[in-house]
Order: C-alpha cells, then structure tokens, then sequence
C-alpha cells in the first residue's frame, strides 16, 4: 500500500465534520444519520477520498460542498445509501398487484402506468413488469417508471444482469420465460429479456424535491424500505404527491415495516402495507 492510501485509510472522522456532513445528507436526500452510523460514514467515504488523494474527512467534505458540477454530492448519496432490495421481496405484493391488474383489465383497461420509486438495483421494477407480463394478455400499453437517487444503482438496473445467486427468490418458470442466462468466466449470470427491459424506463429522481415532473394519472405506485429514513414532515409531502399521482381507485404500496399512519388519511389501507386512493 502507498503512503498515501495508508495515511486516508488512518484518517479520523471528527464529530465536527461528521455532524457537517449528516446535516447535508438530511437536506439533500431526506435520509436521517444518527450518531451511531459515524463509522459507518468515515468507512464508506473513504474509498472516494483514496480516490481524490484526500486525506482528511474535512478537506473531502470541502470538496463536496466546492464543486458546482454536484456530481460529488451525487457520488457522496451514492455511498451512504443502503441499497438492499431483491426479485419478490415481499412478494405478497405482486400478488396483489397481479389480482389488480387482472380486475383492471377484465374492465376494459389497456393503458396502465406505474411507478418504482426508490427502486435501487431494479429487482422491484423488473419483478413489476414479469408481473405485468404474467397478468395480461392481448394488446395493452403498460410502462413502469423506476426511479432512484443514486446513480450507481441505476446503473446495474439498467443493464439488467445479475448474478445468478441474486435471481433464486424468481420462480423458475418466470426466470426461464423473462430472463436469459449469460456466462461470464465460470460465473452465470442472469439478463432481463429485451422485452421486458422496454417495459421499464429508469430516471434519477431524488424523493426529496416536490413537486414530481409526472403528471399521472398512475395505477400503482411502489414505494418500499425508502421511508423509513425520511422524517414525518417529508413523508407526509410525499404522501400528498403520491396521492396527486394516483387514479381514483390506484394504489401505494409501501414497505411492510412501514406505516401512513398520522402520514396521511387520503388513503384507505386494504392490505399489509398497500393503500388504495
Ligand atoms: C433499501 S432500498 C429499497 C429498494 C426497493 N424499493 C425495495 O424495497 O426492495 C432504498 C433505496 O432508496 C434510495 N433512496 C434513498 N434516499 C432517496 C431519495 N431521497 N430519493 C430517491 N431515492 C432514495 C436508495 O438509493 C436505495 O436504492
């Protein structure tokens, strides 16, 4: 190792410094640091600072805050984000999704839109549109809009390869019709099909800054295992546009540790975590 690597590698953060750059996260990107992610903190922007040839939390947070392209503030988001999602997590929820869609078309509906905001890697849009597939048939125009704050994950939910290991929680017979296996060395990996890639449109989108661009009407907006790090006030504004977005009769599916209540009362709760407009 080089002595420079060696001397960001020892570099400390202080409580100063730390409190500086909790504060810029929270107006930034909504999400609340406690005191206990400090480390946490220090060791994930360390990388980045190995990567500048900084050597002090201070001098990295300065770098940040001096550079009017934004793009370090993008990549400072990028590391503190904690991005864990997968295929079906909480897997009730397309179920619902898929008995909704169903009802929809059995009424005629052709044109559907949805929403995967805070969609990370893109295991959520992604299991949407094998939902989507699954639920319909004949002609339809269905879209899924995913968005997320970091760019890094939207990255590899655009190229729509994972390794295989992340593709177990996918039915078989849903894996084998959507997704194509590639060999990469001796690893396998798994590609979304090029016609389900089409289904979905990834942005950048950070959930702090409202009002949306969209301008709706949506029929199902996912918003999971964002809002547990947003404080009331934001929830609640996010509700109120969540609810602008949606049709008469749409749904918020939300985390199922999370809750709207005291967030907002235009929804009624119809199942665990899912609230229909
Ligand atoms: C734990 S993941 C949840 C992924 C997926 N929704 C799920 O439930 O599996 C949380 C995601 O929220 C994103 N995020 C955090 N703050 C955000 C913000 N202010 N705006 C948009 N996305 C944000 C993170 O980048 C991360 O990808």
């Amino acid at each position: 190792m080089k002595d420079a690597e060696r001397m960001t590698d020892t570099a400390t953060l202080d409580d100063r410094t730390y409190h500086s750059i909790k504060d810029l996260i929270y107006e930034k990107c909504g999400i609340k640091l406690g005191d206990a992610k400090k480390a946490l903190v220090a060791a994930r922007v360390r990388k980045r600072m190995r990567e500048l040839q900084i050597f002090s939390h201070d001098e990295y947070l300065q770098n940040v805050l001096g550079d009017e392209t934004g793009m370090e503030l993008v990549l400072l988001m990028d590391s503190i984000s904690t991005n864990v999602t997968s295929f079906y997590r909480e897997s009730g929820h397309f179920e619902i999704m898929e008995s909704n869609l169903r009802k929809w078309a059995d009424e005629g509906q052709k044109r559907f839109r949805f929403w995967s905001a805070a969609c990370s890697s893109g295991e959520e849009a992604y299991t949407m549109a094998f939902t989507v597939k699954q639920a319909l048939s004949g002609a339809y125009d269905a879209r899924i809009l995913a968005t997320d704050i970091s760019t890094k994950v939207l990255g590899l939910a655009h190229q729509g390869v994972y390794e295989e290991e992340k593709t177990l929680s996918i039915p078989p017979d849903i894996k084998g019709k959507y997704m194509e296996k590639v060999k990469s060395g001796d690893k396998a990996f798994f590609s979304v099909r090029p016609d389900i890639r089409e289904m979905v449109l990834f942005r950048r989108l950070n959930l702090t800054e409202m009002p949306f661009p969209m301008k709706g009407p949506m029929d199902i907006i996912f918003c999971r295992n964002v809002m547990i790090y947003f404080d009331k006030d934001l929830r609640r504004r996010l509700a109120v546009e969540f609810h602008r977005l949606l049709k008469p009769g749409g749904l918020l599916i939300i985390g199922l540790t999370e809750s709207l209540i005291e967030i907002s009362d235009g929804f009624t709760r119809t199942g665990p975590s899912v609230y229909t407009k």
